[in-house]
């Protein structure tokens, strides 16, 4: 039996949709498997910043550093976006990340065989892929100095993209020990023929490769062409690893392989054991809030990898997962995954998920 305080993260926009049904699916598990586990619901984001000034809270911080794993939803939304306001909802799951030292973020993408039609790509293209991103979350451009200055033209802005040797190194091992468990295979990405940020992540990632990881096949990819290979020989690719930007950017792009941002679940972890962040890579998608149309699916599987990841708890992760399978196999489908035929909204989903847990 397994005890354990989990702070949930609701959030903006369709968050606290998709967090409910995450939360229910995780009642579900502890109900069937025998174990205990308490929900604590904080403030983070642009909510947090009406409530109390701050996006993230310090009594929504220290519950999480108290915890053993937290669920997110989203942060952000339109009435935050004016872009000379002094604090943004973004900045606090950044602090979030940084703060817990959640240094690698995994982002698997699997195209599930009954969704294929779903894809906007072809089926021979998109069939059996099955890559897990590995984007490193506390450093490059997100954290870099940044600010204004005056210009030769007027007034200018900068944002600067600084990697260290250790930064690469710890997120460049956790990826290669992922692909040892997986297929063997680890991509870098990186943009080393102009920045040279990537010049160092290209010497170092190739350096642990040969020391730490020369039993896995190893191959080295220029962004730009990245973005192009990602969709046109998606299955080539097993392990991927990656700086902060480059991996968000590529991970959206990736979501259309399974057919759409309501289906990606992501980890935030600092090793392969201990506390961590879980949450889909989608936004708050204030086009789709408080209208129970969301595909909770994403929020779904995140609350797998927490069971897998934060709480050991693998069975129980593969039931979860199980279940959205069997729901999928079933042809139930969110609005964004059904090709315009019928679909259910964000609680039906919830519903058959936990009925198929069991
Ligand atoms: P978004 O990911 O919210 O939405 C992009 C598109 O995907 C929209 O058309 C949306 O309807 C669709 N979509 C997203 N999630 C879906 C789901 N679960 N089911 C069905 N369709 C879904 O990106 P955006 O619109 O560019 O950003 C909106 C806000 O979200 C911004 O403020 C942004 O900063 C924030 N954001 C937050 C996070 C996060 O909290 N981790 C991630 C990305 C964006
Ligand atoms: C994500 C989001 C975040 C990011 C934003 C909201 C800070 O896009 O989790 O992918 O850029 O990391
Ligand atoms: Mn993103």
């Amino acid at each position: 039996m397994v005890a354990a305080r989990i702070v949930l993260l609701p959030g903006d926009g369709i968050g606290p949709e998709v967090v409910a049904q995450g939360e229910r699916v995780l009642a579900a598990v502890a109900k069937r498997f025998g174990h205990e586990f308490e929900f604590d619901t904080r403030t983070i984001g642009g909510r947090a910043i009406d409530e109390t000034g701050e996006p993230l809270p310090a009594n929504t911080l220290e519950a999480c550093r108290e915890s053993r794993a937290i669920l997110l939803g989203a942060v952000g939304g339109p009435q935050w976006d004016d872009p000379s306001a002094g604090t943004r909802p973004e900045q606090g799951l950044l602090q979030l990340r940084k703060e817990l030292e959640l240094f690698a973020n995994l982002r698997p993408i699997t195209a599930h065989s009954q969704l294929v039609d779903a894809s906007p790509l072809k089926r021979e293209i998109v069939e059996g892929v099955d890559i897990l991103f590995v984007r490193e979350l506390t450093g490059g451009i997100y954290f870099g100095d940044s600010g204004r200055r005056d210009g030769a033209g007027g007034e200018a802005a900068y944002s600067e993209m600084v990697y260290q040797v250790a930064e690469v190194e710890r997120v460049v091992r956790l990826a290669g020990e992922a692909a040892r468990q997986r297929d063997g295979r680890l991509t870098s990405v990186d943009k080393a023929n102009v920045l040279e940020v990537s010049r160092l992540w290209r010497q170092v990632a190739e350096r642990v490769v040969r020391e730490e990881f020369a039993d896995l096949e190893y191959e080295v990819v220029l962004v730009d062409a990245m973005a192009m290979h990602l969709i046109s020989r998606p299955r080539d690719f097993d392990v991927v690893v990656t700086g902060n930007m480059f991996g968000d950017i590529l991970t959206d792009e990736g979501s259309m392989l399974p057919g759409s941002l309501g289906l990606l679940p992501s980890a935030s972890i600092g090793g392969w054991s201990g506390a961590g962040l879980y949450e889909p890579i989608h936004g708050s998608a204030p086009d789709l809030a408080g209208q129970d149309v969301a595909n909770p699916l994403a929020t779904v599987l995140a609350a797998a990898m927490l069971l897998r990841y934060s709480l050991a708890l693998d069975e129980e992760a593969a039931a979860v997962e199980t279940a959205v399978n069997e729901v999928l196999d079933l042809g139930h489908r969110t609005a964004d995954i059904a090709v315009g035929g019928p679909s259910v909204g964000t609680e039906a989903m919830g519903d058959l998920v936990v009925k198929q847990i069991g």
